[in-house]
């Protein structure tokens, strides 16, 4: 049996990230990011072949290890050989109060949550 992680998930809420910040999930392959004016979300693998980019604060960047895409955290390529940008997914609020991604739900990249 296969373990499909679900695409629709909690990712904590608005205080958890910085202002400012581009937090890595791991377990849900996604980039949650924060600017001044609020909430993006990005797929995590890269638009190339499919391996999973990394944040690097140093250059403030997302790379991949594969082959050197390299994309801004508006998931923009600057670099590489990614054809296309990272996707941006659906983030909201939940009646919670806690970040909802949606990874099955692509937003245009201007799209933002404000909080
Ligand atoms: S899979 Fe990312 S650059 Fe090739």
């Amino acid at each position: 049996m296969l373990f499909e992680p679900p695409a629709r998930f909690r990712v904590g809420i608005p205080d958890d990230y910085p202002v400012n910040s581009v937090s890595f999930l791991r377990e849900q392959q996604i980039y949650v990011v924060r600017t001044a004016e609020g909430f993006t979300a990005l797929s995590a693998v890269c638009t190339h072949l499919g391996c999973i980019t990394e944040w690097r604060p140093d250059d403030n960047l997302i790379a991949c290890p594969c082959h050197g895409s390299k994309f801004n955290r508006d998931g923009i390529k600057v670099a590489g050989p990614a054809p296309r940008p990272l996707p941006h997914l659906s983030v909201q609020l939940a009646p919670d109060g806690q970040l909802l991604v949606d990874k099955l739900n692509t937003v245009p990249a201007n799209q933002v949550l404000k909080v």
